[in-house]
Formats: structure tokens, sequence, C-alpha cells
């Protein structure tokens, strides 16, 4: 029997019902609007398309929100001043850098400048220190998108062996210190897997839950899947365009082979891409409460 498929839209759906009632009532209740920034330096398309999505999602649910276009020869100063100047607008609640930067720019630097309280990305290393504790204000996007979909999905994660492939600071690393925290939702056994790592293919087998974020096309294969695991597809590839000019987009993972062999899969597009955006929004929402001393 094929996979059953883990919509990651249709969660996403359901999620943002609830947080547009939610900026309905702070509106109502509290005369406060959510207020989020999206900053993108340069004019690499991947980043271009993701940033309209983060920002039209942001219309849709009547947020403030500002789109902040900056030419590719920007200085790291002037976006640190950029920062600076947002950290300081009350009407800012959160605060998002698309990544990657130009090179001339030090990605660390600018995720220090952000206030912590305005980072609704969670890069920021006051963030990144609470997750690793287990008292995080806020969960990264992906990674929280992930654990969501896990849960509404009814994956019993608690003691599951669960292997990571990928070790990136925005996806790999906060996954697996996530799923493997005490609490709700988490206590699995986590495995990462990464580019040195000598026998991918024995770890990923091992996994009742696997969670692909390697970047690489197509990269684990039907053979690579445990029969029945819960496959989580974080992978956004292009690999062509259609005849009138869209684009092909392909998961890390062979969907056609791990299909068969999954229990449940998550689709590309239609999966963990609008579970990301979503938790960027519920981050904002909860950035403005705090900021505005609003109770749950
Ligand atoms: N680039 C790729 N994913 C992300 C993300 O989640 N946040 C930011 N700021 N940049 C990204």
């Amino acid at each position: 029997m094929p996979a059953k498929l883990l919509k990651g839209a249709e969660v996403a759906k359901e999620i943002r019902a609830e947080l547009k009632a939610e900026v309905e009532k702070l509106k109502a209740e509290h005369g406060v609007v959510p207020g989020l920034v999206t900053i993108l330096v340069g004019e690499n398309p991947a980043s271009q398309s993701y940033v309209r999505a983060k920002q039209n999602t942001a219309h849709e649910l009547g947020f403030h929100s500002v789109q902040d276009n900056q030419p590719a020869d920007t200085s790291e100063e002037k976006l640190l001043d950029l920062i600076s100047s947002y950290n300081k607008d009350p009407q800012v609640h959160g605060i998002l850098v698309q990544l990657p930067l130009p090179r001339h720019i030090n990605e660390n630097k600018v995720l220090l400048a952000i206030d912590p309280g305005k980072d609704v990305d969670a890069f920021h290393p006051v963030n990144v220190g609470k997750l690793m504790i287990g008292e995080p204000d806020y969960l990264p996007c992906t990674p929280a998108g992930i654990q969501e979909l896990l849960v509404r999905s009814g994956t019993e994660i608690s003691g599951a062996e669960v292997t990571v492939v990928g070790r990136s600071n925005i996806v790999g690393k906060p996954i697996a210190m996530m799923l493997l925290q005490k609490g709700k939702g988490a206590n699995a056994t986590v495995t990462v897997c990464h580019t040195r790592t000598k026998d991918v293919k024995f770890h990923t087998r091992r996994a009742d839950i696997l969670i692909v974020a390697a970047g690489v096309a197509e990269y684990v294969k039907g053979d690579m899947i445990k029969p029945g695991a819960v496959v989580i597809d974080v992978g956004v590839n292009e690999v062509g365009k259609t005849a009138d000019g869209k684009r092909i987009l392909k998961g890390d993972v062979a969907f056609d082979e791990a299909v068969e062999i999954a229990g449940a899969i998550t689709p590309v597009p239609g999966g963990v891409g609008p579970m990301t955006i979503t938790m960027l929004m519920k981050n904002t929402v909860r950035a403005c409460k705090v900021h505005n001393r609003i109770k749950d």
C-alpha cells in the first residue's frame, strides 16, 4: 500500500486560520497589529520567491508587513544600521534577514545584531542556546513545522529512532536538538548524518522517522528507507523547467520509490515548505504578544 501523504499545505491552512482569528482579536481587543519585516539583500531568485511567499502570507493574516529589498552591494555596516533601526521600531515585532547573504557580509555578525526578542527565525545565539537547554522562546521555523506535522499526524516520537540527514544550522542541528529534548513531541533517539558519515544507508534504514535536509535532489532512494517509516523531505531542488517555463521541483527523497516503502511521507512541494512559513507567522504573533505584555 502506498504511503500516507503528510500534506503540510493542508495543516498549514488550518493553523493559519487559527492565527488569522488571533490577529483579529489582537486588533479588536488590544489595538495592536503584529509587524514583520523581511530583509532581502541581492537578487537570488530562490530567495526572492521565498520572501515573496512569506510576505504574501503576512498580508493574508492581516499583519503590518514590510518587504525591505537592498542591493547586492549593500555594505555590512548599512545592513547592521538597518537592523538596528528595526530593533527600535515599535511597529515591528519580527525581523527576518533572508539567508544566504552576499559573501562580503558576515552572516553571524548580522544574526547577532537582531534583537533576540524580534528574532522570529530563532537564529540568534541566545535563541539557539535557549533551544539547546530546552527552554526556547522561539522555535526555528522549519524544525517547528516538521515537529508540528509529526505531532498532528499522530506519529509516535517518544522512543522512536530518528535519523536526520544534513547538519545545517537552519534544519539539521535544530531539529535533532528539538526531538531529543525531554517533553511532548520529543524524547526520540536521534542520529545525525552528514557528508562525512561512513555508511548513510545503515543509519537511514534504522530510522522510524527519517528527516532529510541534504540539499541534493533525490538523494535518499527507496532502498535506504525502513519499510513503514515516516519520511520528512525538507529538500526543494529545482531540476529544470517545463515547456511553459514553470520550475520543476524535486525533494531530497526519490518520491516515486519512497512512497512504495514508507508508511507516511511529505510531498514536495506541499509538504514542509508551507509549514515553515506558517511557523514564522506563529512566532511573529507570539513576539507581538510578548512585546505588548499580552497573555495567551
Ligand atoms: N534561507 C533558507 N531558509 C531560511 C529561513 O528559514 N530563514 C531565513 N532567514 N533564511 C533562510
